[in-house]
């Protein structure tokens, strides 16, 4: 399969580094947020990085320039009508997932695979809710899009060789390292990393040591980039007690159950960085 235009839907953290990753590919690519303030936003975040890249030395300006030429923002799902390949990251709600791919699915051609960034929700399930479940999986990336390596590829129950293997090569193209993960919750990275920030803070609750000392431990002891707590804050809050609290669900596994403080964090807005609280303050 040739992909040469590639839709993403959702212009927001993991959209917009997503847009950006594929257009600097050489993907035409077309973003596509809800409303014009929203896609500003995320299509500024695009601009932002590229300009501090080129400032860093890390990007050229030929390269910012191509990147952004082969990128289009756009409010409206009528433009993604000849995109190969069509990549949502929305909000991590089952509902709206389902109603994205259906409006999508009314303008894009039988053989367009879509692949969902979710990092939480049952690739299978989401497969099933299109009408195209052979052509459906898992392409989950991780934040900062542009600089993490990674990508997870998932089968859905449904999903085909060939579609499966499109992904694995479009994920390459990238200039991304894919792994095939599995359709369970938390996929390989987060089934680790989330009883792992879990466990920190558990064990912050029962007296280990300060926020400060245990990141400081983990990251100098460790050589890990990020504590468990910048990491948290850097994630968000919530979104971890999201997935922890779908991974209980699955599993019913004391590990995977969100600790009572990250729950009363959550519930008081202090989700990290995006809301300037979390376990540090920004
Ligand atoms: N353009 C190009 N390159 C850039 C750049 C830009 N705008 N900004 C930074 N870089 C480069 C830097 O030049 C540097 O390159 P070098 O190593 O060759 O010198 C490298 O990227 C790192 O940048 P910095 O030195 O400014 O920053 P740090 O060294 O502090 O690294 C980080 C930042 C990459 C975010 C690092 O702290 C890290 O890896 N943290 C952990 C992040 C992580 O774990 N993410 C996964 C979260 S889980 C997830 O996403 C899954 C979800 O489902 C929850």
């Amino acid at each position: 399969m040739t992909v040469r235009t590639v839709g993403v839907l959702g212009c927001g953290l993991m959209g917009s580094g997503i847009a950006q990753v594929a257009a600097a590919a050489g993907y035409r690519t077309i973003v596509r947020e809800v409303n014009e303030s929203t896609l500003q936003a995320g299509l500024d975040r695009i601009r932002r990085f590229l300009a501090d890249g080129v400032a860093r030395g890390k990007v050229t300006e030929d390269a910012q320039n191509k990147t952004l030429g082969n990128l289009t923002g756009t409010t409206n799902l009528g433009d993604l009508t000849e995109c190969d390949i069509v990549i949502e990251a929305i909000v991590e709600t089952l509902d709206e997932k389902r109603a994205i791919y259906q409006a999508v699915e009314a303008f894009v051609r039988p053989e367009t695979i879509i692949a969902s960034n979710t990092s939480s929700l049952c690739i299978t399930e989401l497969a099933a809710g299109t009408g195209r479940p052979h052509r459906f999986g898992g392409l989950h990336f991780f934040n900062p899009v542009p600089l993490m390596k990674l990508v997870e590829v998932i089968r859905a129950l449904t999903t085909s060789d060939e579609t499966n293997l499109a992904l694995t090569s479009f994920a390459t193209s990238l200039g991304k390292e894919p792994i095939s993960a599995p359709d369970r919750p938390g996929f390989i990275v987060n089934r680790l990393l989330v009883p792992y920030l879990l466990d920190a803070v558990r064990e912050y609750e029962r007296g280990l040591g300060t926020i400060e000392d245990i990141d400081k431990g983990m990251k100098l002891g460790c050589g890990y980039p990020m504590g468990p707590f910048t990491l948290l804050d850097f994630v968000g809050l919530d979104t971890t007690y999201y997935i922890a609290n779908i991974m209980f669900e699955e599993f019913r596994e004391p590990r995977f159950a969100p600790p009572p403080l990250l729950k009363r964090m959550v519930l008081a807005g202090y989700h990290g960085r995006k809301t300037k609280r979390g376990f540090y303050t920004y």
